[in-house]
């Protein structure tokens, strides 16, 4: 059995809308190259914008860095002018892709049902969807933050995955970009409920692996990594940065 603690832990940078080609691509080989020097403890995943894909596959070939796109659409193809279809991610040469990102549930109003149609037409390309949840500020206040992220496994996560076709994001809305995080302890009750909660539903004993993202930084990676049930992490502004990158994976040690 391959439980979670027996996974290795999954380093994800999220470029988000950032990047051009000279830029990205040298950030994408500056990764590459340490990952090449000095072999992580963890999997190391770049999630580039779509108009990179492709030249940092070729990039990152034959290398320890995977490939991910950043979202994908819930159809296979068609008429969905300006969206990218899970099989051109696939086919651009990505391995996993985020779905459910709160930028996408707030800018794009993207549902559950959606989020969840969308993973299930991921892996139906054989791409690993990374599902992300998450608190808002208001719901934490409120004390709604348990409520809500298992509401929204509920019914954003598919049924019927194996615990390594899948990965879950636990990304609180009010730490994304702020340089606020939430305190270890509590990670630890979310993850340990996210734990708990999918459980019930893999096919498996063992669970998929679960990333903390929100401010994850050089400086407080190893506190977060070293949280009970916290298999990674999901890193936004600290993945442009080559360095701060590789110091987070390092903190996985
Ligand atoms: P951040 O973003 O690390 O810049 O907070 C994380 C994310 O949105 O995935």
């Amino acid at each position: 059995m391959v439980g979670a603690s027996a996974m290795r832990k999954l380093v994800a940078g999220n470029w988000k809308m950032n990047g051009l080609r000279a830029d990205g691509l040298a950030l994408a080989r500056a990764v590459a190259d340490r990952a090449a020097a000095a072999a992580p403890d963890c999997d190391l995943l770049i999630c580039p914008p779509a108009t990179l894909l492709a030249e940092i596959a070729a990039a990152l070939r034959g290398g320890r860095v995977a490939l991910g796109g950043q979202d994908c659409h819930a159809e296979a193809k068609g008429a969905h002018t300006g969206d990218i279809s899970a099989e051109m991610l696939k086919d651009a040469g990505c391995v996993y892709v985020i779905v459910g990102h709160s930028e996408r549930r707030a800018n794009h109003h993207e549902s559950d049902a959606l989020v969840r149609a969308k993973a299930l037409t991921a892996r139906g390309q054989g791409l690993i969807p990374i599902v992300c949840v998450g608190e808002t500020a208001a719901e934490r206040d409120a004390g709604r933050t348990l409520a809500v992220i298992g509401a929204q496994l509920a019914a954003s996560v598919p049924d019927g995955l194996g615990a390594t076709e899948l990965v879950i994001a636990y990304e609180p809305v009010w730490a994304i970009g702020t340089g606020r995080t939430p305190r270890p302890a509590e990670v630890a009750e979310v993850h340990a409920f996210i734990h708990g909660a999918l459980r019930k539903r893999i096919a498996e004993a063992a669970s998929p692996r679960l990333l903390y993202g929100g401010s994850v930084n050089a400086g407080n990676a190893a506190d977060l990594m070293a949280v009970a049930n916290v298999d990674g992490a999901l890193v936004g502004g600290a993945s442009l940065d080559a360095a701060a990158f590789w110091a987070i994976a390092e903190a996985c040690r």
